[in-house]
């Protein structure tokens, strides 16, 4: 029974807070189309199992994390990683983004739609925002932010993996798994072009 598939890589990061993991990460990945030229920020930095995995395919990461003592077990999984391209700043989200022209910004904390506001003004047009969000009201008051704001291609799923056991006597999915993660929403910052066609 494979309640947590970790493939090596993860298998070797250190745990501090409740982590992403690679089921999750990888649809955010896939579903960003971030690559080699692009800069991400994501909060809070957390393990930095996101800000280490973003940092794997992607071109900048600068990861933002309250808490020193969380910052400093996201520095050793950098090291574990071996990513340079990372930069973990002990800083508040919810006092401002300083970075601009963001291809995608990922936020997991308890309060991520307050972040919405500052990800609008870093994002360039066209850039990703993510909340991964463990509860329905949290998916609630982050997507009415985001509609607020004007986001656009908005997406809110759940990513569930099925374990399926192969046996002589037949297969079947397994009646055990790790069902809920989180909830994942997805959206796009408008274009100048999506704003004109608004006011039309
Ligand atoms: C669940 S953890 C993030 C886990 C991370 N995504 C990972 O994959 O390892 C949430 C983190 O957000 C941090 N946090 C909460 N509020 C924050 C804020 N306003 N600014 C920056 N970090 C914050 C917490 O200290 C905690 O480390």
């Amino acid at each position: 029974m494979k309640l947590l598939y970790l493939p090596a890589f993860y298998k070797k990061l250190k745990r501090g807070p409740q982590v992403i993991t690679p089921k999750d990460i990888g649809i955010i990945i896939s579903y960003t189309g971030i690559g080699k030229d692009s800069f991400c920020v994501d909060a809070g930095t957390g393990s930095g199992w996101l800000a280490v995995s973003l940092a794997r395919v992607s071109k900048k990461v600068v990861s933002y994390e309250l808490r020193e003592d969380f910052k400093k077990i996201a520095e050793k999984n950098k090291i574990i990683a071996n990513v340079d391209n990372l930069e973990i700043k002990l800083s508040d989200v919810l006092k401002g983004i300083k970075e601009k022209d963001v291809d995608l910004i990922t936020l997991d904390l308890p309060n991520s739609e307050k972040a919405v506001k500052y990800a609008n003004k870093s994002l360039k047009e066209g850039g990703y925002l993510v909340g991964y969000l463990p509860n329905t009201e949290q998916v609630k008051r982050f997507v009415m932010k985001m509609e607020h704001y004007n986001f656009t291609d908005m997406l809110t799923i759940e990513v569930i993996v099925r374990d399926i056991l192969v046996r002589k006597e037949g297969v079947r999915p397994s009646t055990k798994g790790i069902w809920h993660t989180a909830y994942l929403v997805f959206g796009r910052k408008h274009t100048n072009s999506e704003k004109v066609n608004k006011k039309i």
